[in-house]
């Protein structure tokens, strides 16, 4: 994603805002629009990179999609519901952890601190955090980053609804784009989150590179918190994956779907199936879509015709799993220290606390 200028948008007074001078009322606490800045750094229109990715990935062997490419609105909305399956536990144990240990975790890293996030999103479980900050210091400032200005508008909107101590300085932007503003910026001690296992869809070099580049922007003594799905029995982890509603499925089946619509594909998604499973060797979940039969497909704005032979598997994502020793490893090659983990109360999850060293 290409870097622009940074444009700060100043949001517009809310009513309740202005209904309340009228009244007379004491302004003692900064009005909203005072306390959201959200910079715009996302400057390249995202069908070229789709166009551009799609058309490397049906050339490569075997043929991939890149897991971004999920997060269109359909495919956002279907992580949601993803989020809610009975089979998908990772999201509620992470919260059950925040929900038990956010006093602690923010008691890990000492001072008045700031808190950043990547990859915010609705930010629903960053909540926990920011009123453990908040029971601890009388005013926060959040620094989310996430590539949907919508999604940071809204959730920060309803986040400096709920909380008047909260400032709120967001960038939407790619990670690595958010994370060279964020080391420009001065915030002080820092305690960043990185949550939802989202590490675990990176290629482990790139994993590597993020933890590298998320070190840069931190100074010694501010801290990582990492949530990571552990590794556990194929049984467990494959259910997550292959929902008995098959919104997994969908969401999976919503790349071709979105080739369709934005690229003139002519994908037949009734001829394509979800398929996933544990890769026990490798510790980590593989996602695919597997062609039903011989087929061939047209994309225009391509200018394209692929064939897929019966059974063949196109890449769609990996999820790896971790243990202690592997994000010891992780830690250890990018100049933090694994200071602490916490874990659901069925040792499904971990939050791992990583300082900077
Ligand atoms: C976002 N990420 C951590 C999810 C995961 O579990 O790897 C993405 C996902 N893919 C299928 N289901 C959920």
């Amino acid at each position: 994603m290409g870097q622009g200028t940074v444009q700060t948008k100043t949001r517009h007074q809310e009513p309740r805002d202005q209904e309340q001078r009228q009244k007379g009322q004491p302004d003692q606490e900064p009005t909203k629009s005072d306390r959201l800045r959200i910079h715009n750094l996302v400057t390249r229109d995202p069908r070229t990179g789709l166009a551009e990715d799609v058309r490397k990935g049906l050339a490569a062997s075997p043929k991939r999609f890149l897991p971004k490419y999920f997060y269109d609105e359909l495919g956002s909305q279907l992580f949601e519901a993803i989020c809610l399956l009975p089979e998908y536990y990772l999201t509620r144990a992470e919260e059950e952890i925040l929900r038990n240990y956010s006093d602690e975790i923010a008691a890990a890293v000492e001072g008045k601190k700031t808190l950043v996030e990547m990859g915010s999103g609705s930010a629903t479980k960053t909540r926990l955090i920011i009123e453990a900050l908040l029971r601890e210091q009388t005013e926060l400032l959040f620094m989310p980053v996430d590539i949907s200005a919508s999604a940071l508008e809204s959730s920060s909107r309803i986040l400096l609804q709920s909380y008047p101590r909260l400032r709120i300085e967001a960038y939407a932007a790619d990670y690595f784009a958010g994370m060279a503003e964020l080391e420009k910026s001065e915030r002080g001690r820092t305690l960043a989150l990185f949550l939802g296992s989202n590490i675990s869809n990176f290629p482990s070099a790139d994993a590597v590179r993020f933890l590298k580049a998320m070190r840069s922007v931190l100074h010694k003594g501010d801290a990582l918190l990492l949530g990571a799905d552990l590794k556990k029995d194929p049984a467990t982890l494959e259910a997550a994956y292959n929902d008995a509603l098959g919104v997994t499925s969908a969401f999976n089946l919503n790349v071709l779907a979105r080739i369709n619509r934005e690229l003139g594909g002519n994908f037949d998604l009734r001829s394509f199936k979800h398929h996933a499973f544990y890769n026990e060797d490798k510790g980590r979940i593989e996602i695919y879509i597997q062609s039903l039969l011989d087929q061939r497909v047209r994309i225009d704005k391509l200018d394209i015709e692929v064939d897929f032979a019966e059974g063949e598997l196109i890449h769609t994502e990996h999820s790896h799993k971790y243990d202690e020793a592997g994000i010891d490893q992780l830690a250890n090659a990018t100049g933090f220290v694994r200071t602490k983990t916490w874990v659901d109360s069925q040792g499904r999850f971990s939050s791992n606390l990583l300082m900077a060293e």
